[in-house]
């Protein structure tokens, strides 16, 4: 047997030094190692052989295999090289020509604000949460002091799958989620996708982003809620801007303010981009009401929180001067291009 190897390897050298094509490379590879070659078909006598002989013949093999590999690499790249040179040689091959480059893409502009809302965020201490998507309508309504019948759910509303299920129309059921598996303190924020059964126009559209935040603890006030939303509008708009709370309604937080921030283009002068007022709304807030602690289970007598809500399709229109919230979703990449 060893004989037989030996004569193989000899043969197949042979062949491939002569050899001047890649495909011839290739034939040869396939004559000896492939699954019917050569190699392989003296490697099934080995069972045939005795034990003691079958782990020298082995390994012989084995080498063998090994040099005819790196041979053939070797030849074949050695004519690979040969083709490029006579390539150039006869100027077939344009070297001066300017080379493709690679286009190395860009950051979504929401994700490039969701991103400076995360910095700004778990720089004062909070932690990026997930929940998802397909929620319970109890999640998004119930739990959040949203009974079936109030008249509210309709600025909330969704698309329904089978009973009991809806894709969330807010970010704030991971509020309870996160609640419910924990016990404060609780310092969270939510960024993610939500959804609304609105009609698509410049301003609105069925799928936007959301990043909500969640702050519970023993003696949380107002202030707290003040004092954390101040820095996160100076961090993101500018070290000079003013914050306005101005009082609203959300089922799931009592009292519930909207913020505003005097417009980083005008600094409250009055323009387009704050419709002449000199403030733009940026967010909803208020301090978590009661039922929903309850409905987590927790004593609002012992915990209080702060929650928000904001939306960052909004902000980056602001920020960026675009008119129509459907530009980011319609992977136009002339729009794409400018972030
Ligand atoms: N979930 C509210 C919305 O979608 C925003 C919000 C969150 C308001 C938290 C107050 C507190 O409009």
């Amino acid at each position: 047997m060893q004989e037989a190897l030996e004569q193989l390897k000899s043969s197949a050298v042979c062949l491939i030094e002569k050899a001047s094509g890649i495909d011839e490379i290739e034939n040869l590879r396939v004559k000896y190692l492939g699954k019917k070659g050569e190699l392989t078909t003296v490697l099934k006598e080995l069972g045939k052989m005795p034990a003691d002989v079958r782990p020298v013949m082995g390994q012989l093999a084995n080498t063998i295999k090994n040099q005819l590999t790196e041979l053939m690499d070797g030849k074949k790249s050695e004519i690979e090289t040969k083709k490029l040179e006579d390539e150039i040689i006869n100027q077939s091959l344009d070297i001066t020509l300017p080379g493709k480059a690679p286009s190395p893409g860009r950051i979504h502009p929401i994700t490039q604000i969701l991103g400076e809302i995360r910095d700004i965020f778990t720089g004062l201490g909070f932690e990026v949460v997930d929940g998802p998507e397909v929620e319970t309508e109890y999640n998004n309504f119930e739990a959040l002091n949203i009974p079936a019948d109030h008249p509210s759910r309709e600025m909330w509303d969704s698309f329904y799958f089978r009973k009991g299920l809806l894709l969330r129309s807010h970010t704030s059921p991971v509020q309870v989620r996160v609640m419910k598996d924990r016990k404060p303190p609780i310092k969270i924020i939510v960024p993610g996708k939500t959804y609304r059964r609105d009609t698509v126009d410049a301003t609105h559209h069925w799928m936007f982003h959301q990043v909500e935040g969640l702050l519970v603890d023993e003696k949380v006030t107002f202030a707290d809620l003040k004092g954390v939303l101040l820095k996160f509008a100076r961090q993101m708009f500018g070290e000079t801007r003013k914050i306005s709370f101005k009082p609203s309604y959300f089922p799931f937080t009592e009292p519930s303010a909207e913020m505003s921030i005097d417009c980083f283009v005008c600094n409250g002068e009055g323009c387009r981009v704050c419709k002449q007022s000199g403030w733009i709304e940026i967010l909803g807030s208020g301090m978590v009401h009661p039922n929903v602690l309850r409905s987590a289970g927790y004593d609002p007598e012992k915990y209080t929180g702060f929650a928000f809500g904001m939306g960052p399709d909004r902000i980056a229109m602001l920020k960026y001067g675009i008119n129509d919230i459907r530009l980011f979703s319609d992977n136009d990449l002339r729009f794409l291009e400018q972030f």
